[in-house]
């Protein structure tokens, strides 16, 4: 990370496309205590996202940035960045956040940007491999596991360092919904277990 900070605490910006749900399992483990650290700002690339209303009803600051308000990508790239420097951001969590990171925000918090996948990388990742799809591939191959994987992000779709990988079982019957509900329910586990490894220093991230 190019920007140093003199705090300790873990100051964690939310990068999210969606609901949001695991976004707001790490907020609530953040206010129970579970988790040394405080979510300071919520990024999101969709109006409509759940993930804007949650963070309104958490009182976090939320910002909207999109290739929509923001048609030149490298401004939207550098207004991302600014908004996490502007919090003292120390950890980019993205949360089903369905946009490349840009290469400006990426030089800036390098090593310091976590994603979740829904599946085990490297298999059923990439471009375009996001949320259901993910699953739909998964049935399709007759895999019988998946699971969950928090990695670091880079600038390939899925291709960052494994930080933490969870099995979860395929079951006879499942449908896309009933396995995605049921990897969801893992990724909320993993994502703050990942994180408390990381703050406690049993993962290392990459010096910086
Ligand atoms: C989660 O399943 C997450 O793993 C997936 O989007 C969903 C977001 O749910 N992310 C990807 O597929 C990224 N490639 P949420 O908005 O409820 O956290």
């Amino acid at each position: 990370m190019n920007t140093m900070y003199t705090q300790f605490r873990t100051r964690i910006g939310f990068l999210a496309s969606h609901s949001g749900s695991n976004m707001q399992s790490i907020i609530d483990a953040c206010k129970s205590g579970r988790l040394q650290a405080d979510p300071v700002v919520v990024i999101s690339n969709n109006g409509n996202s759940g993930a804007l209303d949650r963070a309104y009803s958490e009182g976090i600051p939320a910002f909207y940035i999109s290739s929509k308000n923001y048609p030149d990508a490298e401004v939207e790239d550098k207004a991302i960045r600014d908004v996490l420097i502007n919090h003292q951001v120390n950890l980019i969590v993205l949360a089903g956040f369905m946009k490349k990171i840009g290469p400006v925000t990426l030089d800036e918090f390098r090593g310091r940007i976590l994603n979740i996948h829904p599946a085990l990388l490297p298999k059923h990742g990439g471009k375009g491999m996001y949320g259901k799809f993910v699953h739909e591939q998964v049935l399709a191959s007759g895999d019988k596991q998946t699971g969950v994987t928090v990695h670091l992000v880079t600038g390939d779709y899925d291709r960052g360092p494994i930080l933490a990988q969870k099995i979860v079982p395929v079951l006879e019957g499942d449908t896309v919904e009933s396995l995605a509900n049921r990897v969801l329910e893992v990724e909320h586990q993993i994502y703050t277990e990942t994180i408390a490894d990381i703050i406690s220093g049993a993962i290392q991230l990459p010096q910086s």
